[in-house]
């Protein structure tokens, strides 16, 4: 009766583990299942509930072992004990003088950055224990006494504890981290901090992280024998183990998705019948929003709970302390979920119970059972609600629902603060058709109200810090945004969803695919080398869009990039776009807003009409950009608006033509996306 015991939810069977299921739950018992048990000897614990069995190397707070579904252990026995389950922080000290400053005027780089840190327990405790819940802390903490070279802390000025749960009935368990700085502690940037799972590579070879997105992947020892590209995370697969995948890139990035969806992934051994999923259920202590991007699973085989990076984003996300300031956040908890099918069944079904499984976590958000009292529960959390508008006089005349606007609580700060916002926690929802949202579970605390839809240009912010205390409910009624707009369309480019893949994305070259996405519009973006498929469609000439004439979706390349050379250098483009005015006002004022949705160590330049590349540009976005998402197959990085004034002396009547430079050519990664470019007349008299 109780063989789906692994895959279903542990909410349905345990009594105390869900609030919202509390008084169904109440009456449904065990299932027979057994006790949680803790076993603690001088090196090791290890948790057990009957389901699975965890060990951890005490007090560092490794997981060295998962014996589940007829497996002694689920991660790679070949690898130290160290290198199976961890956690890891890349940190440097925040670069001094011009060290970090590159030759390219682009600002700091991330060169200061030490290697990755593994975070190890120097205190074990038993935070619960009952025949229901477990929960145990490894503790490091940062002693500004030197330390010496046994006590493995090489200085990082941060005391991190970290937590397992497991409960009764669940196949899997929970684990977070409660980061802390003290008042007076020396300063520090963090680039990353993450949970590592690393599995039996002879196991788990399907890994999958959306219905689409999942396949049988190369083996580890495939990259080391393959071809590294352009550079080392690629590599051209020519002797793989299995030979069907002969021929195809590989490269971690091609994984990457939107924090926003990146909710379950993780890997299926057909073999042993099991699966293996790291399940986050709420995006709220991740950086920088639903639409930061970040790595998932890859080769190894390997599975990422991803809490703070830079990638997609660079230096503009590194979390940079002060000397002395003080900081407290809380990392997940997130779920390491496993689970089984019987020999004659499909496996790929626990890659749909694994998503069923990600649906019912969810709706368990925030979860009950943690019991550090930094992870508030829901009745000490408040609620925000609302309807958002949209007004664009030059469209309409009333303001219209902001239908499916992206709605958040981020720390307090100017519009679009929040794409670069670290240190605290946001909480983001999606309207529905008529603009009406509510944010539940908002920690206590101060916020700004952030906004943005598909549509149109720009951010919203609710004029007023919105004040979240437990049990707060405030309702805003209807807010109007008015986006960035000065007078009516002449002309556009694109659609404004701070992505550039409505765009020309180009196909990959033959020998240079990865065959997941080879019927996969969607997708296209994640090929390997598609920047460098620019230069083989303009050998010579660039770009040259005509309105009227040309389409965005055939004819305009979905990042501007340098051009190849014969000799193997990169140059700088120049695209043009040709328009005809009819009566120009000189007099007045046009306006050129682009909307970027990448760029990278570049300088968009741009001039109106006589055209003299070494003339000084009528705007220059400066140096801008280090997202990197055009080597990272994202189809966007961070979102830049510019609102440029075009005095109408600088246009004639007739054809004119707006040059579009990207002057930083060395590198064939430099470059920009552009997300939506729209020209407006000169304001109406009347407003
Ligand atoms: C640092 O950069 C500034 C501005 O570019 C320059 O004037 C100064 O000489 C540099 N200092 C050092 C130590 O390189
Ligand atoms: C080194 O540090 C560890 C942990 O703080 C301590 O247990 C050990 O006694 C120290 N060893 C020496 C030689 O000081
Ligand atoms: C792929 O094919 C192109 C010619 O189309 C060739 O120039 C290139 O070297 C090939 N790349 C690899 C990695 O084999
Ligand atoms: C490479 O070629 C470009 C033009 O094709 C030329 O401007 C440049 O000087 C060449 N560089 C070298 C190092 O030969
Ligand atoms: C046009 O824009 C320029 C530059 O922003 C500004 O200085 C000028 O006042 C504007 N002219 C009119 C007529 O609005």
């Amino acid at each position: 009766m109780f063989v789906f015991l692994t895959t279903v939810v542990c909410e349905l069977l345990i009594g105390h583990c869900c609030a919202r299921m509390h008084s169904v739950a109440k009456q449904v018992d065990h299932g027979g299942s057994p006790a949680v048990a803790l076993r603690v000897t001088d090196k090791e614990v290890v948790m057990d509930n009957g389901i699975l069995q965890v060990t951890f190397l005490k007090p560092q707070g490794f997981v060295t072992a998962i014996k589940f579904g007829g497996l002694e252990n689920l991660l790679e026995i070949r690898n130290e004990e160290t290198n199976r389950g961890y956690w890891d922080i890349v940190w440097g000290e925040p670069a001094s003088g011009n060290s970090s400053i590159e030759a390219d005027g682009c600002g700091p780089t991330l060169c200061q950055y030490k290697e990755s840190w593994l975070v190890v327990g120097t205190g074990f405790k038993i935070i619960k224990e009952d025949e229901n819940h477990a929960e145990i802390s490894f503790m490091t903490t940062w002693s500004s006494v030197i330390q010496n070279s046994s006590s493995n802390n090489h200085g990082l000025p941060l005391n991190v504890d970290r937590r397992f749960i497991m409960l009764r009935g669940c196949s899997g368990f929970y684990s977070y981290g409660i980061f802390e700085r003290k008042k007076g502690w020396p300063a520090i940037d963090i680039a990353q901090i993450r949970a590592v799972y690393k599995l039996q590579r002879d196991k788990f070879h399907y890994m999958a992280l959306s219905d689409k997105i999942q396949r049988v992947m190369p083996m580890p020892e495939d990259r080391e024998t393959g071809e590294p590209l352009a550079y080392k995370e690629a590599v051209l697969l020519t002797h793989p183990i299995n030979p069907t995948l002969k021929g195809e890139v590989d490269d971690k990035y091609q994984y990457s998705c939107e924090d926003k969806d990146n909710k379950v992934h993780g890997w299926i051994s057909f073999n042993a019948q099991v699966g293996f999923w790291v399940i986050t259920p709420s995006n709220e202590f991740r950086s920088a929003g639903p639409l930061k991007q970040d790595l998932t699973s890859h080769v190894g085989p390997t599975t990422l709970a991803m809490f703070h990076s830079n990638h997609y984003a660079g230096k503009d996300l590194a979390m940079s302390f002060q000397q002395g300031e003080p900081w407290k956040k809380v990392f997940g908890p997130f779920l390491v979920h496993l689970n089984s099918v019987p020999p004659h069944e499909d496996p790929l079904k626990l890659w749909r119970q694994a998503e069923e499984k990600m649906i019912v976590e969810t709706k368990s958000w925030p979860y009950h059972f943690p019991a550090s009292e930094d992870f508030p529960k829901s009745n000490q959390r408040g609620s925000v609600e609302g309807r958002l508008l949209v007004h664009d006089r030059f469209l309409n005349e009333n303001p219209k629902p902001g239908s499916f606007a992206w709605v958040g609580l981020a720390a307090p700060g100017k519009a679009g603060s929040w794409q670069r916002e670290t240190k605290g926690y946001q909480f983001w929802v999606q309207a529905d058709k008529s603009g009406s949202f509510v944010i539940e579970g908002i920690r206590e605390g101060s916020y700004s109200l952030y906004a943005f839809l598909r549509g149109f240009v720009g951010d919203y912010k609710y004029q007023s810090n919105i004040i979240i205390l437990p049990g707060s409910s405030i309702n805003l009624g209807n807010l109007v945004y008015e986006p960035p707009r000065n007078g009516p369309t002449l002309w556009e480019i694109g659609i404004p969803d701070r992505s550039a893949a409505e765009f020309f994305i180009p196909d990959p070259r033959p020998n240079l695919t990865n065959r997941l996405y080879l019927h996969d519009e969607q997708n296209k973006h994640r090929q390997y080398g598609l920047w460098d498929r620019y230069t083989d469609i303009y050998p010579r000439h660039d770009l040259v869009y005509t309105i009227g004439v040309n389409n965005y979706r055939r004819d305009w390349f979905f990042a501007q990039v340098p051009r190849r050379t014969r000799n193997m250098t990169y140059e700088m483009t120049t695209w043009q776009i040709v328009f005809l005015l009819e009566a120009v006002r000189k007099g007045r004022n046009y306006t050129l807003q682009i909307a970027l949705a990448a760029a990278a160590q570049a300088e968009l330049q741009i001039r109106f009409n006589g055209h003299k590349l070494n003339a000084k540009p009528d705007f220059t976005t400066g140096c801008i950009g280090r997202d990197n998402a055009i080597a990272r197959h994202g189809i966007h990085g961070l979102y830049w608006l510019f609102s440029i004034d075009v005095p109408g002396s600088w246009l004639v009547s007739g054809s004119n033509r707006i040059f579009l430079t990207q002057s930083r050519g060395s590198y064939p990664f430099n470059g920009v996306m552009y997300d939506y470019i729209r020209f407006e007349g000169p304001p109406r008299q009347d407003f």
